[in-house]
């Protein structure tokens, strides 16, 4: 069998399944992550896995195989000016509308949690600081079960926590145990719920959402991929409501149903309010 079938075999299922794309100049990569399936599965390797396939890829072999495609490297903070332009693009209006109502938020692609962490961070300084309480809930959804079990942990390790975490945050919403790992205490996490979605497929959410976060994870897919998601997100957010990307990621030839705007050196997508919606 050469090397290369199986290769293009994994990479078009990858595609087909998540949207990312694999180049020929990355199959190294794909190859070494094969073997790591592999021995996992307690096959000798990647041929004996491409062989298991032609029976279908189900339970926890196609978990493995989606878990072992994405990358999934985040920090707290990412990108720390999107979080700083929230400050007055997001949180300020809403508590100007005085409203009870909850603010939503999406962190799709959330990874291990990272981001939807940051997010209920930002919130509960803002309120402390402006003296009003915003009742807030964050869902957190990725395709990785291995990144969403460590998301729920609400547990990370000293270096993870280097990565963003600005000391004094630290040592007030989270604590130490004696393994040198931090957990989150109950205040930010209370809002937070994690789910396992494929932003490939064809998703629907119940509720709509202000602001929808889709940070570092469109630039592995393609053009006509990328547009197919950005439409769905579209539809569930509210109107006028907001879309983050990542710092390298833009909305040039797929949408034009937003508005971008520059605040704080970041960029946000505010939905255009569309008229012709249906009565
Ligand atoms: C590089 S991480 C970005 C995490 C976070 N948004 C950030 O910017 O720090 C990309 C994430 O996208 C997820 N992902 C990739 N393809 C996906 C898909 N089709 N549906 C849902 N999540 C996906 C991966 O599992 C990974 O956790």
């Amino acid at each position: 069998m050469p090397p290369n079938k199986i290769l293009i075999f994994f990479a078009q299922y990858i595609e087909r399944e998540l949207g990312i794309v694999y180049e020929e100049h990355n199959y190294f990569q794909l190859q070494n992550r094969l073997e790591e399936i592999a021995k996992l599965l307690g096959l000798i390797n990647s041929e004996a896995c491409y062989e298991q396939a032609q029976n279908g890829i189900n339970g926890a072999f196609k978990q493995l195989l989606l878990d072992v495609a994405t990358n999934n490297e985040t920090s707290f903070f990412r990108d720390y000016k999107v979080f700083k332009s929230l400050e007055s693009q997001l949180l300020k209006p809403f508590a100007d509308k005085n409203e009870s109502s909850v603010l939503s938020i999406w962190s799709a692609a959330s990874s291990t949690g990272q981001e939807a962490l940051s997010l209920a961070i930002l919130i509960e300084e803002w309120s402390e600081k402006n003296n009003f309480k915003i009742n807030y809930s964050i869902l957190g959804t990725d395709i990785s079960e291995r990144a969403l079990s460590k998301a729920r942990t609400y547990k990370y390790s000293q270096l993870e926590m280097q990565r963003g975490m600005p000391a004094p945050l630290l040592i007030k919403y989270f604590k130490k145990d004696e393994e040198d790992n931090w957990t989150a205490c109950e205040r930010i996490t209370k809002n937070i719920q994690y789910k396992n979605l494929n932003l490939k497929s064809q998703f629907v959410n119940e509720n709509l959402f202000q602001i929808i976060l889709c940070r570092n994870m469109l630039i592995y897919q393609r053009l006509e991929s990328k547009a197919q998601i950005i439409n769905r997100l579209e539809n569930s957010l509210t109107l006028e409501g907001l879309l983050v990307l990542g710092s390298g990621e833009s909305l040039i030839g797929i949408s034009n149903n937003y508005h971008q705007i520059l605040i704080d050196g970041a960029i946000l997508y505010k939905k255009k309010f569309n008229f012709n919606v249906a009565a």
